[in-house]
């Protein structure tokens, strides 16, 4: 029972496979890929299947290709055995387990129909073909831009770049954009030359030219080239890197400005001029100055390649109206731009003193300042130390006396125009006869005793100081006082007639006398004992002073004179108003107060009174 069904079965399934059978045997089918693609260098591999019913085996197989109307084999397989024919194709050649054809080191000659011819005894023959198709991506495209400039103005459609694509098989093609947009021939403006170069490969070089015209903004384009090319039946790009190119166009615009602008100019500045155009290359430039209407050609100033005039320590006169012109020298176009230089100035500072007359001691004086500026001024004035003394352009001295006679300076300044500023320096002098502002007298001497007899004195102009005694005399200027030393020994003469200095100047004389005192030989030098004596004194002073009150003070006057006058006796002249000779005297002993009071009252004074004395000339 079960083997029926299974022999069911089988008839079943025979009757399937006759009828298969019969279909294939009445023409025998062989099947093989229309196209194989390989790239060339590498192995292609054609396969060739085939169907024999009834477990047959095929007799032979024969593989040939196409050359022209006749077909060359390959090789033939009879059994297992594969018998290789004589041709090109000899040891390159090889069949597999399924018999698919394996050619390697494939070329582009191998590039044709290759055909598998079957034969099976009874079940008959088939055959079926394949062409191989061989390939090679082209390398990628090589791009060389226009290296010399080129001109919006050029006659012919200038030539901008060359694109390179080698070694591609089957041969490729080259577009070209600019900007990232495919660029399209176009009549008398853009065009491209194309060639194609077999190399002795076989491979294709395929090279194009592009021309185009060029306008100013293509100076910022850039252009690339793509190769187009064939792989498996799809269509592959390859981009070149992209190129820019140098434009020469002529200026459309001329720029010219004062440099630097941020500051309004003054004499004395170094100006630039500066001049910019928009061409390319930049033009030749030229630069005139209005001068009484006329254009006077300044371009010597300036740098003509950079377009710089340059303007040294300007004066007012270089203001004026300036032009820049500028000369293409592609298409000789002109471009011209003006600027007005406005330089700013004070001159002629004027100081006028009033009253002008010559001015004496306790005079006053007012004076006025005044400028020329096309700018508004501000007005200082400076004492000769610099310093800041008054603003306003009037400045009014009262009580002038030769200490104050000096020199001023009107300083004037343009707020609006920064470091715009000049002054001028008046000197403000008070005339008059000397007056002596400190004399050495009375002076304490000893016999034989080399002593300077001083004298000191203002006065304007300049005076000269004579002594009546001879000596050696120093002069020295101190703050606008001479003072003269004399010095000399001390005689007899000296002591009895005393020496007189004598000033003067043009405008009179002034003298004053100098008494010298004698002084005898100390008897007691100063020691430490005398000096305790001194400060015991001033405390017995003090206490004094403190025990009896202002009342007892009154009554006892003459007893708190020594302590008072134990200090300071000036002798400073009643005229003398800056200048000082102050006498220091300082006494041993309070009981010798009476006689230096009467020594500085100009009698004659007790000897041995004077112990030390100090002389300072002050200012
Ligand atoms: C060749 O093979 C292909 C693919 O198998 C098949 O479609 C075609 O009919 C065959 N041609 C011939 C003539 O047998
Ligand atoms: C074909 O051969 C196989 C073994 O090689 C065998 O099993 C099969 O029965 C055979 N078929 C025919 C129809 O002879
Ligand atoms: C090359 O250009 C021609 C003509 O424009 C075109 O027919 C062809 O398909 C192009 N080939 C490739 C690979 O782009
Ligand atoms: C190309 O462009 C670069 C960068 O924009 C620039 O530096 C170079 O000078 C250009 N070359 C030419 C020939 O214009
Ligand atoms: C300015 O020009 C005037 C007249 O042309 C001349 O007299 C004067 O010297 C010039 N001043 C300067 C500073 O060049
Ligand atoms: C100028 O001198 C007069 C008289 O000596 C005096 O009254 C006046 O105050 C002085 N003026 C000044 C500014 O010193
Ligand atoms: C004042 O100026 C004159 C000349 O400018 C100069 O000789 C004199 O020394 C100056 N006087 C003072 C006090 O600066
Ligand atoms: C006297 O004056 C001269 C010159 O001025 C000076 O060199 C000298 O030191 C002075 N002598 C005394 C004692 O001050
Ligand atoms: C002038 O003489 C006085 C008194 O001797 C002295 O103090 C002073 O230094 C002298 N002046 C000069 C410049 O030597
Ligand atoms: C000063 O010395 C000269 C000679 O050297 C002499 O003739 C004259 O009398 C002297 N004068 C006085 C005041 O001593």
């Amino acid at each position: 029972m079960a083997g029926g069904r299974r022999a069911a079965g089988l008839a079943l399934g025979w009757g399937c496979c006759l009828l298969l059978c019969c279909a294939a045997a009445s023409r025998m089918e062989v099947s093989m890929p229309a196209v194989v693609e390989v790239e060339i260098g590498d192995t292609a591999r054609i396969e060739c299947n085939f169907y024999i019913p009834e477990n047959d085996s095929y007799t032979y197989i024969n593989w040939f290709y196409i050359d022209g109307n006749n077909q060359v084999r390959l090789c033939h397989i009879v059994g297992s055995k594969v018998v290789e024919d004589n041709t090109d194709y000899k040891g390159r050649l090889s069949v597999g387990e399924d018999k698919a054809l394996s050619i390697s080191k494939v070329t582009v000659q191998d590039a044709r129909t290759f055909v598998c011819q079957v034969e099976a005894g009874s079940h008959g023959a088939g055959e079926n073909r394949s062409e191989l198709r061989v390939y090679k991506v082209p390398e990628t495209p090589e791009i060389v831009a226009n290296s010399g400039g080129i001109s919006v103005h050029s006659t012919d459609i200038p030539q901008i770049a060359q694109c390179v694509s080698r070694n591609g098989f089957p041969f490729s093609n080259i577009t070209w954009y600019k900007n990232g947009k495919q660029l399209q021939q176009q009549e008398k403006m853009v065009k491209t030359m194309d060639t194609l170069t077999r190399e002795s490969s076989g491979l294709y070089t395929v090279s194009s030219t592009l021309f185009a015209r060029v306008t100013r903004e293509d100076r910022n384009s850039h252009y690339h080239c793509t190769v187009h090319y064939w792989l498996r039946g799809q269509r592959r790009t390859m981009e070149s890197r992209p190129v820019n190119v140098t434009v020469f166009y002529p200026a459309q615009h001329v720029k010219l400005q004062v440099m630097p602008s941020s500051m309004l100019v003054k004499e004395g500045d170094n100006v630039k001029l500066v001049c910019e155009a928009d061409g390319n290359p930049a033009p030749v430039f030229s630069f005139y100055k209005r001068d009484l209407g006329d254009w006077q050609d300044v371009s010597s100033l300036a740098d003509a390649n950079s377009g710089v005039l340059y303007l040294r320590d300007v004066t007012k006169n270089s203001s004026g109206l300036y032009r820049c012109q500028t000369l293409d020298l592609d298409d000789m176009g002109q471009l011209e731009q003006d600027v007005e230089l406005v330089v700013n100035y004070i001159e002629e500072v004027r100081v006028k003193m009033e009253p002008s007359s010559p001015l004496k001691e306790g005079d006053s004086v007012r004076l006025s300042c005044d400028a020329n500026s096309p700018v508004a001024l501000d007005y200082q004035w400076r004492d000769d130390k610099g310093k800041k003394v008054a603003e306003g352009n009037q400045l009014f001295l009262s009580n002038l006396t030769f200490e104050t006679s000096r020199n001023f300076s009107c300083k004037v300044i343009a707020p609006s125009v920064p470091g715009l500023e000049q002054s001028k320096q008046v000197a403000v002098a008070v005339q008059g006869k000397p007056r002596i502002v400190a004399i050495s007298s009375p002076l304490y001497v000893r016999q034989d005793e080399v002593v300077n007899l001083t004298c000191k004195a203002i006065a304007f102009p300049k005076p000269s100081v004579h002594w009546n005694v001879n000596g050696t005399a120093h002069e020295y200027i101190e703050n606008q006082h001479i003072a003269s030393n004399l010095t000399v020994r001390v005689n007899h003469d000296l002591l009895r007639a005393g020496a007189m200095c004598r000033v003067s100047n043009a405008l009179g004389v002034s003298e004053k006398h100098i008494q010298l005192l004698v002084e005898s030989i100390r008897k007691d030098q100063k020691t430490p004992e005398s000096k305790g004596v001194i400060i015991v004194a001033i405390i017995v002073c003090i206490l004094v002073v403190a025990v009896l009150g202002s009342v007892i003070y009154f009554l006892h006057k003459k007893g708190k004179i020594p302590c008072g006058r134990a200090g300071k006796q000036d002798i400073t002249k009643p005229e003398a108003r800056k200048d000082k000779i102050v006498v220091e005297v300082k006494s041993d002993k309070l009981s010798e107060e009476a006689g230096l009071l009467q020594g500085a009252n100009g009698e004659k004074r007790p000897a041995a009174d004077q112990s030390e004395k100090y002389i300072d000339l002050r200012n």
